[in-house]
């Protein structure tokens, strides 16, 4: 029986062979596949929790941007009540001056002035704030990514708090020059509109909106970022190797705050901002209750007029509303807007992605 069976085998002697070195592959392969599948698994694996960290990372970072710019309202209220100061001149009005209709006409200023750089302010600590963190945060992620190089961190502590620092040229000297050219921009709407005149919600829209149209024919993010020439200035003092790298920081953000993507982001903030403020004002152009005149239906913005005069202490109050430190429906709004939250998602990858992969 061997012998046929051997016979058999060295007439097939190839045939063997052949079907020896296909079991043998196939097991080979078999084994080769399944090494490759579970460094594939282990690959992914690891990717996912990359990516989960990244991504608690990032939500972690939103969520210090919402506290960040709660607790960054009241100084900036501050700074604009301290600028703009009408409760000194209703102060003044009740001791009855004699110019009291120039101190009325001054009031009408100040008060649509103070309102619209409240808007206009918090808008843009709301988006800016969502930049720098998330450009900062890129950066920290990729410093506490594994296999980076710590000895030259790219967002060390010094340079970190340099940098979020510059946030300041906005409750400073960024304020200012926006409180210049919002009031030069209230005088050219609203300075000949006479304190008896009476408007409607429509006519109040239509004047912010001629406001807003001179106040944004201007570069906007001089309100945010000190020029280069501020940042530069320090040169003379010789640069550390810190000041070097928050310079290029800086330089990042300048670039990004330039792009069409952050002024459609802006836009779409103050648009938001703008219609929350018109809200308001609504409630106090409401028709007297149980009136049912003709053109008076509640959606009607024509149908109720105030006169100025009237129209200026609901203004003047807007502020504490706008810049409220307890989460008003205003900050809520520009915080969970989609296009910010969509805009901050995109900056964190840009900056938490290592450069030489992004070539
Ligand atoms: C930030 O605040 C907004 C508004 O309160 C909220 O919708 C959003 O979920 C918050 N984001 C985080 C990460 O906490
Ligand atoms: C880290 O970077 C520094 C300076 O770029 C370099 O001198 C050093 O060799 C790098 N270390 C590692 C582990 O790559
Ligand atoms: C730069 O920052 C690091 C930590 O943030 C600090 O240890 C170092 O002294 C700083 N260097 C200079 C020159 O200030
Ligand atoms: C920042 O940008 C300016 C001009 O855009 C350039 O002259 C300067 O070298 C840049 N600084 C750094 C540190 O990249
Ligand atoms: C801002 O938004 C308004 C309303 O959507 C739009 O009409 C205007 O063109 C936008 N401006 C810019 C500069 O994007
Ligand atoms: C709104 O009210 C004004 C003034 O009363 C009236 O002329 C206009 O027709 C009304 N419009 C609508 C849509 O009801």
């Amino acid at each position: 029986m061997f012998s046929s069976v051997w016979n058999f085998v060295k007439r097939h002697k190839r045939k063997f062979i052949f079907t020896g070195a296909v079991v043998g592959g196939v097991y080979f392969l078999g084994r080769y596949a399944q090494k490759r599948l579970s460094e594939f698994q282990e690959k992914e694996a690891t990717e996912y929790i990359a990516q989960a960290r990244r991504q608690f990372h990032f939500e972690s970072n939103q969520r210090t941007c919402n506290m960040t710019v709660l607790s960054m309202l009241p100084p900036l209220k501050e700074a604009i009540v301290n600028q703009l100061n009408s409760e000194s001149l209703t102060a003044l009005l009740k001791t009855k001056p004699a110019n009291k209709l120039e101190i009325w006409e001054d009031l009408k200023i100040i008060s649509f002035t103070r309102t619209i750089v409240a808007v206009y302010s918090t808008c843009m600590l709301v988006v800016l704030l969502r930049v720098q963190l998330n450009i900062i945060g890129g950066y920290l992620y990729l410093d506490n990514s594994a296999g980076k190089n710590t000895t030259t961190p790219l967002a060390p502590p010094d340079v970190q708090q340099q940098y979020l620092s510059s946030i300041q040229h906005l409750l400073g000297d960024g304020l200012m020059e926006l409180m210049t050219v919002v009031k030069k921009a209230v005088q050219s709407s609203l300075g000949d509109v006479p304190l008896k005149q009476s408007l409607s919600l429509l006519e109040v829209e239509q004047q912010l909106s001629w406001i807003r149209a001179e106040v944004e024919a201007g570069l906007m993010s001089r309100y945010m970022l000190a020029d280069d020439e501020n940042a530069l200035a320090d040169q003379a003092c010789g640069l550390t190797k810190n000041d070097t790298v928050t310079i290029r920081l800086l330089n990042e953000t300048r670039d990004m705050l330039d792009s069409p993507d952050f002024t459609t982001v802006l836009n779409v903030s103050l648009n938001r901002g703008f219609s929350r403020l018109l809200d308001n004002l609504a409630e106090f152009f409401r028709p007297p209750p149980g009136d049912s005149a003709p053109g008076l239906a509640p959606d009607n913005l024509s149908a109720v007029s105030l006169p100025v005069a009237k129209i200026i202490p609901i203004v003047n109050g807007q502020v504490n509303y706008i810049c409220s430190e307890t989460p008003s429906h205003f900050v809520q709004d520009l915080l969970m807007n989609d296009q910010v939250k969509e805009f901050a998602a995109n900056v964190y990858e840009t900056f938490s992605t290592p450069q030489d992969l992004q070539k």
